[in-house]
């Protein structure tokens, strides 16, 4: 290939994201010394997202209506923790230069609001009678929002372990 014609082809597939020198702005602004709020909340939701999944399964087993009431409280509170965990990311987001250049942080905005709006589904069916929403819709929520509650986390880990996002820059 002639050299002006590679040289043309280069020029074309220079991407102004990655060259962008805020991009590698990364570190968190919402944290406490340092430790990222978000990183620190998104325990609660992906712990609890279990616990709705399992209190269900126990329903399902043992027909005590113990764990029916025990399931509206953890999918009300999973909900709730998610809610306040998605602001705290949003923020980041919205703040931080260099985690706004990164599509996949927008990639795990997307999949975390859906995680959101299922677990919203899940604690919202249950309102209405917390043991007859159990079987089979209730469990089937559930199921759903293990697989979507997996699919945030792994990809919220890949943001941190993979890009370094709202990672502190004096431990590279
Ligand atoms: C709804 C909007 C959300 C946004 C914009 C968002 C954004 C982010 C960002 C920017 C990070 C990188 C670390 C940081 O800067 O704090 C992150 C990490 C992470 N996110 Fe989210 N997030 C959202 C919701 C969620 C939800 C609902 C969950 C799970 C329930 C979740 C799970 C995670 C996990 C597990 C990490 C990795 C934390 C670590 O390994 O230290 N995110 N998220």
């Amino acid at each position: 290939m002639p050299q002006q014609m590679v040289q043309e082809q280069d020029e074309t597939l220079i991407d102004p994201i990655s060259e962008d020198p805020a991009r590698e702005d990364t570190e968190s602004k919402v944290a406490i010394w340092g430790h990222p709020i978000h990183a620190m909340s998104v325990a609660f939701p992906v712990a609890l997202t279990f616990c709705v999944f399992g209190a269900d399964a126990l329903y399902w087993w043992t027909g005590d209506p113990f764990w029916a009431r025990a399931g509206v409280w953890a999918a009300g509170t999973a909900f709730l923790f998610g809610l306040a965990a998605g602001v705290s990311g949003t923020v980041e987001l919205l703040w931080v230069p260099g985690i706004r250049a990164h599509a996949a942080s927008w990639t795990h905005f997307a999949i975390a609001v859906v995680l959101l709006a299922v677990l919203g589904l899940n604690w919202g069916w249950r309102l209405g009678g917390y043991e007859t929403a159990v079987l089979p819709w209730g469990i089937l929520i559930s199921a759903f929002s293990v697989i979507m509650v997996i699919a945030t986390g792994w990809h919220g880990g890949k943001l941190v372990f993979d890009y370094r996002l709202g990672t502190s820059k004096g431990s590279a």
